[in-house]
C-alpha cells in the first residue's frame, strides 16, 4: 500500500475516527489530517495536520502537492439542520469542496476520492420503508439537494473523465469519541451523553420516528471497504445505499434503561422533526451487501452496551483527574 491519503474534514465526527483508523492501516505519516478548525490531541498528535479551507482549490492543492498525496477522503460538509439556517453557506461549502476535489482528480494530481453522501437524499415522496437503491428522489432539506447534486457529479466525472470517486449513503452516524453537529439524527448520540451525565434526555424528535442508523465502527469500516474494493465491483458511482439498524427515540430509551435503570425521556419536537419526517424510516442496501460484501456488526444491544460503557469509563476517568 504506497497510499498517502488527504483527509478534508478530520476534525468532524467521522473525520477523525476514520484518521485514526487509516493511520493505523497505512501509517501515521502516509495519512494527512486536515479542516479548518484543529482536532482533539490524539489527531493533532499522531501525524501530520494542515489547515485546510475546502472551499479554496488553491489551498487543497498546495496541501495535495506537498505530502504527494494519491487519495482524499472529502468528510467536511454542513449538515441537514444547520444548512437549513444557511442554505447559501450550505450550498458553498458542501458543492465547491466537491466540485474542487473532483477536478483535482480529473487534473490528475490525486487518483481516488472518497466523498459521503446521506440518506437526505431521499424526500417526502419516496418509499418510506427499505427506500430501494434507485426510487423517487426529492429530498426537502437544502442538505440533501446538496448531496443529490453532489451524486450526480460523482457520477459525471467518473463517466466523461474516468475520475475514480468512491461513495455512500450514510444513515444516522452513532459515536461516543467526538460529538457531531448539526445532524438532525444528533439525537441518538446526544441520549447517551446526557443519559451518563443527567440521567435523562429532552428529544427534539417525537418518540416513534424511526430512521436508520449504524455505530461508528460499521461507518469507517465500510468506508474503508469501498475504497479498497477492486474497480470492477464498484458498479454504482453516484452513492450506494448502506443500512445497519432503524429504530426510534423510544426504543433506544428503553434499551439505555436496561444499563441505566432510572433512566427518562422527554419529547419536544423542534423544527427537526420535519427534516427527519421526510427521510426514509429504513434503506435497503443489497447492491452494496452484492457489490463488496458489506456487513455490518453492530445492532441496537451491542451500540448501547458500547456507548455506556465508554461514556461512562471517560466520565471516571474526568472524576479521578480532577
Ligand atoms: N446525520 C445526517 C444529518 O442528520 C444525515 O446524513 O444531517
Amino acid at each position: 500500500m504506497n497510499d498517502t491519503i488527504l483527509i478534508i474534514g478530520a476534525s468532524g465526527q467521522i473525520g477523525s475516527e476514520l484518521t485514526q483508523k487509516l493511520r493505523k492501516i497505512y501509517g501515521n505519516q502516509q495519512v494527512i489530517a486536515s479542516d479548518i478548525r484543529e482536532g482533539n490531541t490524539e489527531l493533532m498528535t499522531s501525524g501530520h495536520f494542515e489547515i485546510i479551507d475546502a472551499t479554496n482549490k488553491e489551498a487543497i492543492l498546495k496541501v495535495i502537492q506537498k505530502h504527494q498525496v494519491t487519495q482524499v477522503y472529502l468528510m467536511a460538509a454542513m449538515l441537514s439542520a444547520t444548512a437549513e439556517k444557511y442554505p447559501q453557506k450550505a450550498w458553498n461549502l458542501n458543492m465547491n469542496s466537491l466540485l474542487n476535489v473532483l477536478d483535482l482528480a480529473k487534473e490528475k494530481h490525486i487518483k481516488q476520492v472518497y466523498w459521503p453522501s446521506s440518506i437526505a437524499v431521499f424526500g417526502p415522496s419516496s418509499p418510506k420503508k427499505n427506500t430501494p437503491q434507485k426510487t423517487i428522489m426529492e429530498p426537502s432539506t437544502v442538505y440533501g439537494i446538496s448531496k443529490v447534486s453532489g451524486e450526480h457529479w460523482c457520477n459525471y466525472y467518473h463517466e466523461k473523465y474516468g475520475v475514480d470517486v468512491r461513495s455512500i449513503r450514510y444513515p444516522g452516524i452513532i459515536s461516543w469519541k467526538t460529538n457531531p453537529g448539526g445532524g438532525t439524527t444528533d439525537y441518538a448520540v446526544d441520549i447517551f451523553f446526557k443519559a451518563i451525565e443527567n440521567g435523562s434526555y429532552d428529544s427534539f424528535l417525537s418518540e416513534n420516528t424511526r430512521l436508520p442508523m449504524m455505530y461508528m465502527e460499521d461507518a469507517i469500516n465500510a468506508t474503508i471497504q469501498i475504497m479498497q474494493a477492486n474497480t470492477k465491483d464498484i458498479k454504482i458511482r453516484t452513492s450506494y445505499n448502506l443500512a445497519a439498524i432503524s429504530f426510534t427515540p423510544k426504543e433506544i430509551a428503553n434499551e439505555i434503561k436496561k444499563h441505566i435503570t432510572d433512566f427518562t425521556i422527554t419529547y419536544h419536537p423542534d423544527f427537526r422533526q420535519e427534516i427527519a419526517d421526510s427521510w426514509p424510516q429504513s434503506i435497503a442496501d443489497i447492491d452494496a451487501r452484492t457489490d463488496w460484501n458489506w456487513q455490518h456488526q453492530f445492532d441496537l444491544a451491542a451500540i448501547t452496551k458500547d456507548m455506556i460503557t465508554n461514556l461512562q469509563a471517560q466520565k471516571n476517568k474526568k472524576l479521578e483527574n480532577v
